[in-house]
């Protein structure tokens, strides 16, 4: 497909601008003030899919914010490509760390992206890896080379849970047929080296309260004689780890699934350099669960972490109070066969249990979803590999994220489909964080790519 190479330089300019433009819109799902952003960024996907030459979109209005469904149905008796992508983006903040305005895109060269990146939030995860697909259309339809059939499904509350989603996939099954799932909203290892990713983690996501007196007190005057929350939350905690960092609630375990020595040996053939990664962070070390490596720390081992803590006082200058409430944010990161809603209960009985007398504790569950892996087998799997190792050079390496897309184990469960997850993003590209960005070389890489895959899965499914 030499031609998808030459299409993509001639029009690089417009892709660019026409993603500068689609991260404009402050598409902040976790924050009500940006309500009607988000709304008008659905409108926008749907035009950009009408434009792109699906011959039907419909924006599709759920209890929460709508998905922008497309397609492009060239012949039933051929297979179908399900593309998922989400329109919506992580909150800025903190706002006075960015570099450039979140909502301004602009280009910068870094030391890993020297040809430039898109700086602004959603440059990667995921409007512009969702925008690769609506261009690799432009391109396969322009060109007449579109094997398949396509529908796009593209929603708005991926960063808050996809609840709106798992309402949507289970009302329209038949809508949603497709003989693989296709999304571009993970990371690859580096720009020389592509690589697919095999597992997801799954999660579960809960709020404590801890409650003490019933209004905040003078430290002094009440202070050793009632329990403080704040240190009582605090330790309840630190008892959640143990001294191998291990997590102490009981049951936490039983359901993992454990790798065999062969298949770790065959994750540590993954190029990886913990000197670089220290580097990156500014960490003297790592830290985590003994008796693993780091990349397995952060992809086949659950964890638990605080997200946030807060109460009492934290302004300016010093107020000697013990405050009558201490909270924090927890998520758990799940493996396959780990049920994200034994775990949260499991957590919730277990947190209560901790508590000392003095204290009441509230478990208030946020959301969560289930782990995913897929084999390396598939024709999903091998047509993925075979694009990667045509444009890049070298073949995918299959590689286990630590990040959670919950609504792929319930695309399994419901639609019955495996998911092909072809990211292009890299762990650097800072997405979560200020100064998100995504690579020029990355976009245009993808945009080549994709039209590939959908070659080989149509010759492999002959
Ligand atoms: N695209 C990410 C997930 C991701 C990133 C997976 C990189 C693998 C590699 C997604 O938008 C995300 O942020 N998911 C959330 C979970 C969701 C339920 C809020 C996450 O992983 O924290
Ligand atoms: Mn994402
Ligand atoms: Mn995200």
């Amino acid at each position: 497909m030499e031609n998808i190479k030459s299409y993509v330089l001639q029009h690089k300019d417009r892709f660019i601008n026409e993603l500068i433009e689609l991260l404009k819109i402050p598409s902040v799902s976790a924050d009500a003030s940006y309500a009607q952003d988000v709304i008008d960024t659905s409108e926008a996907v749907k035009i950009s899919l009408e434009k792109a030459g699906c011959d039907f979109v419909e924006i599709c209005d759920t209890p929460g914010y709508p998905i922008v469904y497309g397609e492009k149905i060239i012949d039933p008796t051929l297979p179908t490509v399900l593309v998922y992508g989400h329109y919506d983006v992580q909150p800025a903040d903190p706002m006075e760390l960015w570099t450039s305005p979140p909502f301004e895109p602009v280009i910068k060269k870094t030391d890993i992206h020297p040809e430039g990146a898109i700086f602004a939030r959603g440059a990667c995860d995921d409007k512009g890896q969702m925008y690769m697909h609506v261009k690799a259309l432009e391109y396969m339809v322009q060109s007449n080379t579109l094997p398949c059939n396509v529908k796009f499904m593209i929603e708005g509350e991926e960063e808050v849970g996809s609840k709106s989603l798992s309402w949507f996939v289970e009302r329209n099954q038949e809508k949603l047929k497709n003989d693989v799932i296709l999304i571009s909203d993970t990371g690859m290892i580096s720009n020389q080296q592509p690589s697919i990713t095999t597992g997801l983690r799954g999660l579960s996501y809960v709020e404590v309260e801890v409650t003490g007196p019933n209004r905040d007190l003078h430290s002094g005057l009440y202070g050793g004689a009632v329990a403080n929350p704040i240190n009582v939350l605090a330790k309840m905690i630190a008892s959640l780890h143990d001294e191998d960092n291990h997590i102490t609630i009981p049951g936490f375990y039983d359901n993992v699934q454990e790798l065999s020595l062969e298949e770790r040996a065959e994750m540590a053939k993954a190029p990886f350099n913990l000197e670089n990664y220290k580097k990156a962070l500014d960490l003297y070390d790592v830290y985590g669960e003994k008796g693993y490596v780091t990349n397995e720390r952060n992809a086949i081992r659950p964890t638990l972490d605080v997200n946030g803590i807060w109460g009492g006082y934290t302004g300016e200058g010093a107020k000697t109070v013990i405050a009558s409430k201490a909270f924090a944010k927890i998520s758990m990161r799940l493996v396959p066969n780990q049920d994200w809603e034994q775990i949260t209960e499991l957590f919730t009985k277990h947190f209560i249990s901790i508590a000392p007398a003095g204290v009441a504790v509230k478990v208030k569950p946020h959301h969560g979803g289930q782990g995913y892996v897929t084999p390396t087998d598939s024709i999903g799997y091998k047509a993925a590999n075979m694009a990667y190792t045509e444009t890049f050079g070298v073949p995918a390496i299959p590689v286990r994220s630590g990040g959670s897309i919950p609504i792929v184990a319930l695309f399994e469960k419901e639609l019955k489909s495996k998911t092909i997850l072809m990211g292009f993003g890299l762990d650097s590209d800072a997405i979560h964080s200020p100064n998100e960005h995504f690579g020029i070389f990355n976009y245009l890489k993808g945009i080549e790519t994709i039209p590939l895959f959908y070659k080989y899965f149509v010759e492999l499914s002959k």
